[in-house]
């Protein structure tokens, strides 16, 4: 007998991501293969023209999975009933912007949306914020939380943590796949942290296996820490379709428990794990325990060099959190 339908509620529909990504999940990449799926299509009323032909190609796609859709501009009824929020909704940087600067513009978009759905999502709603700067975005969303779990609110990290993967398997010349434990501490912006010290490739350390440590602390850092921007001034736009691979990949191991054994990295809210502040929405090192279900790897040992990049990051974490404390229920 065929599944009953997951309904998936993703914002900014009718931006340059959502146009992977609707199509993606709809493929059946979100939630497996045998899973059929409603699909909700939020945007700006001024969007929803467009929202309407993201629908048509939808429909002539012909996926069998996709068992619906629903386009609307209004919150409660965009997240009414959803099992699954992405929030992507917001404005991209432009060139020589950090994504922190966007903080006043987008983070009232992330009130509104964190009431509807606290309001009218699925109680065991899980919440993805992908629009920039993702971690406090989800702060705030994650504060109207009464009715819904605050620990199903999360940020992206997972598209640095496959930059920082990517980066590592051509340096060492092995396939992507032979790196393992690659975790992103921390927040989506230049200050994160991708520990390379604890992760392997093909089941050695990366510190054996990559001889060269300035260019794992050098240009290996920067490089994953600034890829956005890199991206940036090459399309001349931000990140569309690895941002949407990517969202497919935090939901995808959180909702089936793949990659057990293995470290996803997600900004989740701290339970105060390796002294990181309660509440911060900070990027740690997760294992999916059993489908939907996750915990932080505990134990994970960390040198002077990486105590001092969490250090930073969690600052740079909580001076966001204070410049937004009127927006913070
Ligand atoms: P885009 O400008 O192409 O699309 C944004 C869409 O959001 C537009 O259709 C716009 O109308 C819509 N929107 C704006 N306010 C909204 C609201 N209140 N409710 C619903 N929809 C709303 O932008 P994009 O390239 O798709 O990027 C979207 C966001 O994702 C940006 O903030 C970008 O910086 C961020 N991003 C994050 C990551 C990450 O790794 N976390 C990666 C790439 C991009
Ligand atoms: C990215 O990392 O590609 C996104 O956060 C977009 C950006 O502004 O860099």
């Amino acid at each position: 007998m065929s599944k009953s339908p997951v309904r998936v509620a993703v914002t900014g529909a009718a931006g340059q991501i959502d146009y992977s990504l609707l199509f993606r999940i709809a493929n059946g990449d979100l939630l497996g293969p045998d899973q059929p799926v409603i699909l909700h299509l939020i945007d700006l009323p001024v969007a929803l023209d467009a929202c309407r032909g993201v629908v048509m190609e939808l429909e002539d796609c012909a996926f069998p999975l996709l068992a619906g859709t629903k386009v609307a501009s209004d919150p409660d009824e965009g997240f009414g009933d959803a099992d699954i929020a992405i929030l992507v909704g917001a404005k991209p940087r432009g060139p020589g912007m950090e994504r922190a600067d966007l903080l006043k513009d987008n983070g009232k978009i992330f009130i509104g949306q964190g009431e509807a759905i606290d309001r009218s999502a699925s109680k065991d709603v899980k919440v993805l914020v992908v629009g920039n700067p993702c971690n406090t975005n989800c702060l705030i969303a994650a504060s109207r939380a009464t009715r819904t779990s605050k620990a199903n609110y999360h940020a992206m990290t997972r598209l640095d943590q496959n930059r920082a993967m990517a980066q590592l398997a051509a340096r060492a010349g092995k396939p992507v796949a032979s790196v393992k434990n690659l975790a992103i501490w921390g927040n989506h912006s230049p200050t994160m942290y991708p520990d390379f010290f604890n992760a392997t490739i093909d089941g050695t350390p990366v510190t054996e296996a990559i001889s060269d440590h300035d260019w794992l602390k050098g240009d290996f850092l920067t490089r994953v820490q600034k890829r956005g921007a890199e991206i940036i001034q090459a399309r001349g736009k931000s990140s569309a379709a690895s941002a949407a691979s990517a969202a497919i990949d935090h939901i995808f191991s959180w909702a089936t428990g793949a990659m057990t054994g293995d470290y996803v990295s997600m900004a989740i809210p701290s339970d105060g794990s390796y002294g990181i502040p309660e509440g911060l929405i900070f990027s740690f090192p997760c294992r999916i325990t059993a489908p939907w279900t996750y915990e932080i790897v505990q134990g994970i040992e960390l040198n002077d060099f990486s105590q001092a990049a969490l250090a930073k990051t969690t600052e740079e974490l909580v001076s966001e959190r204070d410049a937004v404390k009127d927006m913070l229920a």
